[in-house]
């Protein structure tokens, strides 16, 4: 067996982007860089991880188009990295528009055996004071030398967790928050001090018994996001039911309230086999006790807590899964 080493996977995103001159903060191309230029970039970062990197592409692209084979080919080389003696911990670097929802499905469906952490950044490599290397820093540091197991999200010198960290600001440095319970450590000077105690909030599972039927899908099951507020209508849940979706996530008001005219297409919907999820639009919190729809006695299943953007793929996982069965 050779010295362990963390492995760094990248997809592409603002942390591997392109801009024209130095001072441009908006106007680049993400997933330009490629990930080993971006090692490159910090030049002590081998001596500071006290270990060898290794660095792979697996896409390069912007996150906003993130699809399932890019998602299929990050979680087979997570999936080999965890299961190789050789490997400490893996590091991801990813774009911040869906990093909330490919930390989720990495969550859900890796084994919590080793770090797996995510980075990004909020300017471009090109910029004059780029986030981008200190990130990737930061999460070397908590693979390397965090010590705890799971799925993390790293970036502003903040540790969250998969499961709760949100985009929650389209420009500044800052643009990542976990609302339900803050950062679960800081990493500060190359050191990372953990603010819960290990176990308090890291995921145990064992990863999904199924996922090489899961990883044999063209795709996951359809599934959309439909908004209630003032004057919903019944008309987009009806077409969406009539081109076939397969589960419909409300983003509800308050505790998962729906609009009455809109609650009626939801109920055709369920009637005609549409699982019909029902969350919270509030920017922060979930649903205490999200109102059953009308006449509804089951509660909606704890996933459906989650912030809208992963509840959404967690409801394709859930009917994918179901699929496999
Ligand atoms: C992206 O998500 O790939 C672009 C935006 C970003 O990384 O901040």
């Amino acid at each position: 067996m050779g010295q362990e080493k963390v492995v760094i996977l990248g997809t592409g995103g603002t942390i591997a982007g392109r801009a024209d001159s130095q001072s441009q903060g908006v106007g680049y191309r993400a997933g330009q860089i490629t990930v080993q230029s971006l090692l490159s970039a910090v030049p002590d970062l081998e001596q500071h991880a006290r270990c060898p990197l290794q660095a792979l592409q697996i896409a390069q692209v912007d996150s906003k188009d993130m699809d399932w084979p890019i998602w299929r080919a990050l979680l087979a080389a997570c999936l080999q990295a965890l299961a190789s003696p050789d490997t400490r911990a893996v590091v991801i670097t990813h774009g911040t528009d869906t990093l909330e929802e490919t930390a989720w499905l990495l969550h859900r469906l890796l084994p919590a055996t080793k770090p797996v952490v995510l980075t990004c950044a909020m300017r471009p490599a090109t910029a004059l004071l780029a986030d981008g290397p200190q990130n990737l820093r930061d999460a070397v540091t908590v693979a390397a030398r965090g010590g705890r197991a799971g799925v993390w999200v790293v970036a502003g010198g903040e540790v969250h967790a998969a499961q709760h960290v949100q985009k929650v600001q389209p420009y500044r440095l800052n643009a990542l928050s976990s609302p339900e319970g803050g950062p679960l450590a800081l990493v500060e000077e190359g050191v990372v001090r953990w603010l819960v105690p290990a176990g308090a909030a890291a995921p145990s599972h064992e990863g999904l018994q199924q996922l090489d039927a899961l990883l044999a899908l063209p795709c996951l099951p359809w599934v959309e996001v439909v908004f209630s507020g003032a004057l919903a209508r019944a008309d987009a849940v009806d077409a969406l039911v009539a081109a076939g979706v397969r589960g419909i996530v409300v983003a509800g008001t308050g505790n998962a309230t729906v609009h009455a005219a809109m609650e009626s297409a939801l109920l055709r919907a369920r009637a005609l086999g549409v699982r019909v999820w029902l969350g919270t639009r509030c920017a922060q919190g979930l649903p205490v006790g999200p109102a059953p729809l009308e006449n509804e006695v089951a509660q909606p299943s704890d996933l459906a807590r989650l912030p809208i953007a992963k509840a959404r793929i967690a409801l394709m996982l859930e009917l994918a899964v179901q699929s496999l069965s």
